[in-house]
């Protein structure tokens, strides 16, 4: 028995009301980053500038802060600042989506909007089966459902096939899902279609077994394909990579591969997979071009099974939050991301903007670097040797020169020890930083890394200091957000 989507819908508001007061004086409640209004969020989904307007759907369990059978939560925003809360996109009212709406993406069909998610099924048995699923609708608030449009699972694959990821090209749709080989290896596999309701599997595009690529991961998630500067990209969340040195240190990966595609082969020849982002809760990125043709991409900031239960705002019915909006470049076998340069709109007031010099004593920035806080530091290339920064007391960024060694620390979660992620760099010149209420995201270089995490430091404590081994100087830059 499923239950009626309006018995469902009416559930999920009388939960957001009831906890409204609680969530909204919760410490760690966010600024300038999308939440939702109870329960627990995952990945971005349906990311899409439609008719001027931006779209950002996301996966909500509105009734724990658990994963469970998720709905489609919906903000809409002009500007990618202000964000208006939409009724609910898609409840788990039908038997094809019972355990979940689950992620998936919107393009424009026709004038209308049209969400192609997963519809997430489990029996008594425990067994599972995947469905392709549209919706569509007229003003980009109420949709319709269609029902399944891919409802046969693959031959040689488990029914782990979830996230499509749809887009026009040529005239032509295409879709990349993410899929796991009946022997257990993860997959992404490309599907097309003239009409967005009959489609063909093409293949795997990458993945285990395709091209010079062997086992990697048991299975990937959330897949996303795309051109960007005369280069086409493939994200994707592999699950099961082992830990190699600095690299794949959280529980679950987010990261991609740059080459070349030919959709109808189909066969995608690329170099090797770099992770996104170097921090500790970065996961299931989505992206998507904008009427200004800017590749942005946003992720949720959070890693599943990584201490999800252990964050503190679960005391007050919420938890996770997505990153900021970034902007996409390729640089030289990169990509490259940066803020969007609408969150300059966020800034209230200039704190800082004055050429400094530290040494060993630590500097104190500011009595009071409230946040949700922007900071920007230029001129490092001429610190000598070591430079560390402090952020409300338990973050800390440490440069170490000689080894070209970026390393973020942060206090765990649970375990109040120390943890650590590291990147090299050859030259540390430049760093941006957004600091919110329970968030950190580390733009390294204009972009060339990102370390993102959330920090749950004492709410009283909001000092910035930094300290150096030799006397350095740098420009800082400080604005106080909205
Ligand atoms: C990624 C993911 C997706 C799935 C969704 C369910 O975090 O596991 O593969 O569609 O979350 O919420």
């Amino acid at each position: 028995m499923t239950e009626s989507d309006k018995n469902l819908q009416e559930r999920a508001y009388a939960e957001v009301k009831k906890y409204e007061q609680q969530v909204k004086a919760d410490p760690y409640r966010q600024s300038f980053h999308l939440m939702p209004p109870v329960g627990l969020l995952n990945d971005p989904n349906g990311w899409i500038q439609w008719d001027g307007v931006y779209h950002m759907f996301y996966q909500w369990n509105p009734f724990e802060t658990g994963h469970g059978a998720k709905f489609w939560g919906h903000y809409s925003s002009t500007d990618m600042v202000n964000w208006k809360e939409e009724p609910i996109a898609l409840a788990p009212s039908e038997w094809y989506e019972k355990n979940g709406c689950y992620s998936g993406s919107a393009v424009d069909y026709d004038g209308k909007l049209a969400l192609i998610y997963t519809g997430n099924v489990k029996d008594e048995q425990g067994n599972r089966h995947s469905y392709q699923c549209l919706a569509t609708s007229e003003d980009g608030v109420h949709f319709e459902k269609h029902g399944p449009v891919i409802d046969e699972m693959p031959e040689g694959y488990t029914a782990h096939i979830r996230d499509p990821k749809v887009w026009k090209e040529n005239g032509r749709w295409y879709l990349v899902i993410g899929a796991q080989t009946a022997d257990e290896q993860g997959q992404a596999l490309l599907y097309a279609s003239d009409d967005l309701k009959a489609w063909e599997l093409k293949g795997p595009i990458a993945g285990a077994g395709i091209g010079f690529m062997k086992s990697f991961g048991y299975m990937w998630e959330c897949p996303d394909l795309f051109s960007l500067d005369e280069k086409d990209v493939l994200i994707v969340s592999p699950q099961g990579l082992e830990p190699e040195g600095m690299f794949y240190q959280n529980v679950y990966q987010a990261g991609y591969f740059i080459g070349e595609t030919n959709l109808e082969q189909p066969i995608f020849h690329h170099g090797e997979f770099r992770e996104l982002d170097r921090g500790f809760e970065f996961y299931a990125p989505q992206t998507t071009v904008d009427e200004k043709g800017r590749r942005i991409l946003v992720g949720w900031m959070g890693v599943p099974e990584q201490n999800e239960e252990d964050h503190p705002t679960i005391a007050n019915r919420w938890v996770h939050c997505l990153t900021i909006p970034r902007e996409l470049r390729h640089e030289e076998g990169k990509l490259i991301q940066k803020p969007i340069e609408e969150l300059q709109q966020l800034r209230q007031s200039q704190g800082l903007d004055e050429t400094i010099t530290v040494y060993n004593e630590e500097t104190i920035l500011e009595e009071k670097q409230a946040a949700p806080l922007e900071l920007s530091f230029n001129g490092l290339e001429s610190i000598s040797d070591k430079c560390q920064w402090t952020f409300r007391g338990g973050t800390r960024l440490v440069y170490d020169k000689e080894e070209q060694l970026i390393t973020l620390e942060r206090t765990h979660v649970k375990t109040w020890e120390t943890e650590k992620r590291q990147c090299r760099v050859d030259l540390l010149d430049e760093l941006h930083i957004y600091l919110d209420h329970s968030s950190i995201e580390i733009f390294v270089n204009d972009g060339e890394e990102v370390f993102t995490a959330r920090i749950f430091p004492d709410p009283s404590n909001q000092s910035v200091t930094i300290r150096s081994s030799e006397p350095t100087t740098m420009h800082v830059k400080t604005w106080h957000l909205a």
